[in-house]
This record gives structure tokens, C-alpha cells and sequence, in this order.
């Protein structure tokens, strides 16, 4: 049995304004399908699991309703609630914990909410085949994709030797795992070559992951398997336990420490959409700058440029390079090339409102 889950908790800065505390990137629909990066996330592994009632979500207390909202077919036991974001580690342990409890045996796949992919069908068989390595290796299997520039905020993988040679099954051990390196050493593992990035899917059984939490996070594993499992009158709650809980990602609490690590090199159109930038990939052949809204620019190339009222107008005059957005009373304007600066303004806005 495969069990998709879709990680659907976090608040994706990097697309503010267009994002909000209130309604990060997950929920919003960046291309004209009509579809949100979730629900396109949900209906590509609806096709995995047979059918969508197998596709679980979990998120934190704060999304719930966009969730349901926006997954309205969705069973309502199919989407598990974190009292308090902590981070991916302790979303998937609790999931993992969850689905245990009904199928021990099943193997559990953990897809992000946010992501294009451009080749659905490469993608399924992508899927497919992680689904059998894991269930015949019990290895950690992340799928892996080409990198392309020194990015910092991905995870890379050093790929090792072939696992089971005699299986067949064209997946490598991981020799390292490194999570988001600053940009000297991203620079240096792209000059040795043999690195993948990591692109935050990952399958395996539940009970290999849960093996995984128990060595490598022993205090987290003990506080959340005890509060998911004895649920007793005198018992604390997970709701008690949660925000009690280390705040870490999986990368760093499991993937940069096991030696289970296997990778599947991919390639199926792979766009984390981490910043502004990943309209122009989404977007591209629209001419040379990138509009969604109306636009007038005068001797302005290479531009992004976005309005999500209809009203609105953004006219530019002798830029180059620059992303402007205006979204919900906020007008950003930002070189191309320090969008992943967006962050540190938003914090900034969260310290002094
Ligand atoms: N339920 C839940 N709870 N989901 C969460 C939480 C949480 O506390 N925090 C984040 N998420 C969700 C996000 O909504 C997203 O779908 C997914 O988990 C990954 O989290 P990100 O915060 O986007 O991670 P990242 O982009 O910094 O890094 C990860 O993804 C990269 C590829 O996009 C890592 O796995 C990197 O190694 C990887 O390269
Ligand atoms: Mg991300």
C-alpha cells in the first residue's frame, strides 16, 4: 500500500506580497490552470494512489480551512493537523506515527505543496519506481534533480554507488547529504560534479522512517510516539506535546544523518517556485518581459511584473532586470537579482508592523 502525503504547512515568504502570513504560496494559483500549486500537487498523486481518497495532507491549525477549502473532495480523515508548525520533521514523524496505526506495512511517500512539475508522466514512473525501491531495499529514497546553478537553498546529494545491482533498479546510495550550503561550497560540489539536489520528495516505509526518527531523534520520537500512541486520561495530548517539539526539518534531523540515504536521479521539469524569478521560467516564451496584469513599459526588458486586481496598472520607464508586483495594498519593487532578499523584509515587517 502507498500512502501520498502532501506537506501543506509552510508560510513561503519568498512570494510575498503575493503571499501572506494568511495565505501562503501553497494556496495560490500562479499560472493560468486554474489550479493552486496544492491542488495541482494533490491531483497529480491522485493518480498514484489509485484514487484521491488515499491522498493525506497535513498542515498546521492556521491553514486548515484553506486546506479544506481548496481539497473539497478530499475525506476529512485524510488531513492531519499540527497544533503548531515545527518544521518538517515533526509533520512527517506525526504522519508516519498516523498512518502506522492503520498500515504498518505501507509505504509512505512525502511531496511538497509547492512545486511545478512539467512532465506528469515522467513523474508517475518516477514515483513508481522509488515506491519499489523502498519497499524492497528499506532504504530512505529521495528523488533527485539536476542542478543548475549554485543554489543555497536547496539540499544536495553526493550520489554513490548503484543499491542492489542485481535488482536492477537504477538508485544510488547517498554518500552525503547537505543541507542548503552556503554559496562557496554549493559553487564547489557543482565544479567536483556528481551531486544532485535534493527536490524534498521522499518514499519509504513507515516503518524505515520511524526507525530512522527513533535513532537519530530520540527525544522527538519519544514526546510525539507516546503522545500519538497511549492516549490515556492522564496522558499528555499531542496537542500538549507539540509545541514542546524541537523545530527542524527533515533534512537536518534525518537525511544529513542516515545511512540509508538512497537517490533517484529525475528529470520530469522540476520548479521548487522558490522566488519571483520562477514566473519568468513558468511564464517564458510570453515575450521579454513577463506581465500577469496590464503592463505599459517604455524601454523596460527583462522585467516580471504582476498586479492581481484588475484595476490595476503598472507602467515602467527605462528599467531593466527588475520584478514589481503590486498585491494586496503593497507595491514591491526588487532587482532580479536579490529576490531572496524578500525574506528579510518580511521579517522586518513581522518585528515592527
Ligand atoms: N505540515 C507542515 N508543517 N508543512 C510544512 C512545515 C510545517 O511546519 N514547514 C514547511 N512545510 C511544507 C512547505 O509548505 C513545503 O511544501 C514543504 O513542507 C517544504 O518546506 P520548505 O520550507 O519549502 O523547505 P525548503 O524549500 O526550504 O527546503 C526543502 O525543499 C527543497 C526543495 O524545494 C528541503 O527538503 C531541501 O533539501 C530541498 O532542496
Ligand atoms: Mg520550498
Amino acid at each position: 500500500m502507498f500512502v501520498p502525503v502532501i506537506l501543506a504547512g509552510g508560510s513561503g515568504e519568498r512570494f510575498w506580497p503575493l503571499s501572506r502570513r494568511h495565505r501562503p504560496k501553497q494556496f495560490l494559483t500562479l499560472d493560468d490552470s486554474g489550479r493552486s500549486l496544492l491542488q495541482a500537487t494533490s491531483d497529480r498523486l491522485a493518480q498514484l494512489a489509485g484514487d484521491a481518497g488515499q491522498v493525506m495532507v497535513i498542515t498546521s491549525t492556521d491553514y486548515r480551512g484553506q486546506v479544506l477549502e481548496q481539497l473539497p473532495e478530499m475525506p476529512i480523515e485524510n488531513l492531519l493537523v499540527e497544533p503548531v508548525a515545527r518544521d518538517t520533521a515533526p509533520a512527517v514523524l506525526y504522519a508516519a506515527l498516523k498512518i502506522a496505526q492503520t498500515q504498518p506495512q505501507a509505504v509512505m511517500g512525502v511531496f511538497p505543496a509547492d512545486h511545478r512539475i512539467n512532465s506528469l508522466q515522467a513523474f508517475l514512473e518516477v514515483v513508481r519506481r522509488a515506491v519499489d525501491v523502498a519497499s524492497q531495499t528499506g532504504r530512505l529514497v529521495t528523488i533527485g534533480v539536476a542542478p543548475t546553478f549554485p543554489a543555497t537553498g536547496y539540499g544536495y546529494i553526493q550520489q554513490g554507488d548503484l543499491i542492489a545491482p542485481d535488482l536492477g533498479l537504477s538508485a544510488y546510495a547517498v554518500s552525503r547529504f547537505t543541507e542548503k550550503p552556503d554559496s562557496h561550497t554549493a559553487q564547489s560540489f557543482l565544479e567536483a560534479g556528481g551531486y544532485s539536489w535534493n527536490s524534498g520528495m521522499f518514499i519509504w516505509k513507515v516503518e524505515a522512517i520511524l526507525k530512522a526518527f527513533e535513532q537519530y531523534q530520540p527525544e522527538l520520537y519519544t514526546q510525539l510516539s507516546q503522545a500519538v500512541r497511549d492516549n490515556g486520561p492522564m496522558r499528555p495530548t499531542v496537542r500538549d506535546i507539540f509545541p514542546q517539539l524541537r523545530k527542524i526539518s527533515i533534512d537536518y534531523a534525518i537525511l544529513e544523518r542516515s545511512d540509508q540515504v538512497t537517490v533517484i536521479p529525475a528529470e520530469f521539469g522540476w520548479d521548487d517556485m522558490g522566488d519571483w524569478n520562477a514566473l519568468e521560467r513558468l511564464l517564458k516564451g510570453e515575450g521579454e518581459n513577463v506581465a500577469v496584469g496590464r503592463h505599459v513599459g517604455l524601454d523596460t526588458g527583462g522585467a516580471i511584473l504582476y498586479t492581481t486586481s484588475g484595476d490595476d496598472l503598472i507602467a515602467t520607464i527605462g528599467l531593466d532586470d527588475v520584478v514589481v508586483v503590486r498585491a494586496s495594498e503593497v507595491t514591491l519593487v526588487v532587482r532580479k537579482d536579490r529576490t531572496q532578499d524578500i525574506k528579510q523584509v518580511v521579517q522586518q515587517l513581522k518585528a515592527h508592523p
